[in-house]
């Protein structure tokens, strides 16, 4: 048996819609597999309940198609499904990686992204590499028609997670189809900021970086209490604010310092709106 752990992801970072991903130190899904005729896959762990054993819908079925490997797998979930932490992404990676190697595939992390990505088509209908390419290579990574970019950034972050759903196709109803162009303006401004401070390790530039004036203020309004989340997070020292992908977990930037306070101000704030949460206090890395 082969065990291979996958970390859970950011993808968008506010400005970076669609091309930005950052992978979390935790949480991780475990997933375990073993050659089999045909692919059986079991769920246990964190929101098991609401995702599919049947290969044929699991996005690890998808992976184990594409890499013609069928096997025996166990999932093991520390990324709760619907939770903007790239649940099924990292899933789909820590799959890609282990049947790659069990079945002597030979392929790069770098060759194993569109095959993970596979699996997010199935979930969120489109085969969208920004969770999946951060979950396979580390770090800060940029997705796009022409590939992936990976450089390994180290920036301390609070995942924080509502107790409740958005799922990605909802949340992908509400981007608009157009854009001011002073909005796109600020919000290319701004990506260009994050990603030279990722390139400096600098939680200032990315935190400011994060700023988008297009998806996430539609995004925000999915999460109850996201303004006083926000709010609470910088008075406790956060260097930025953002929907974590489709939501409904928020991401804060800070210095290493302030992280404690500006987890429990965001549990805090939730908790004001009677929303009950929990903090992920972890790095991008
Ligand atoms: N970037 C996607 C979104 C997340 O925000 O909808 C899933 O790839």
């Amino acid at each position: 048996m082969l065990t291979v752990r996958a970390p859970a992801t950011s993808a968008n970072l506010g400005s970076g819609f669609d091309v930005f991903g950052v992978a979390l130190g935790r949480p991780a899904d475990v997933v375990r597999v073993e050659r089999a005729p045909e692919t059986a896959i079991t769920v246990t762990g964190a929101g098991s309940q609401y995702i599919p054993e049947d290969p044929a819908k699991n996005t690890v079925g998808a992976v184990a198609d594409a890499l013609d490997a069928p096997a025996r797998i166990r999932i093991d979930k520390g990324v709760r499904p619907s939770s903007g932490l790239g649940s099924s992404a990292s899933s789909a990676a820590a799959a890609a990686v282990a049947l790659n190697e069990l079945y002597d595939r030979g392929l790069s992390r770098r060759e194993l992204v569109p095959i993970a990505a596979e699996g997010e088509a199935l979930v969120s209908g489109e085969a969208h590499a920004d969770n999946v390419a951060p979950s396979l290579l580390g770090g800060f990574t940029v997705v796009t028609d022409d590939g992936v970019t990976q450089i390994d950034a180290s920036i301390p972050v609070v995942a924080c997670l509502p107790d409740m759903a958005v799922s990605t196709r909802d949340a992908r109803e509400v981007v608009p189809e157009r854009a001011h162009m002073s909005d796109v303006v600020d919000t290319v401004g701004s990506a260009a900021t994050l990603t030279i401070g990722m390139a400096r390790n600098d939680p200032e530039l990315v935190g400011r970086g994060m700023e988008d004036e297009i998806v996430t203020p539609e995004r925000s309004a999915l999460i109850d209490g996201y303004d006083r989340v926000r709010e609470a997070a910088f008075e406790a020292g956060a260097t930025g604010v953002t929907v974590s992908g489709a939501g409904p977990g928020v991401l804060a930037t800070c210095y290493r310092s302030d992280r404690r306070a500006v987890a429990a101000a965001m549990v805090e704030a939730f908790d004001a709106v009677g929303v009950d949460s929990r903090a992920y206090q972890t790095v991008v890395g």
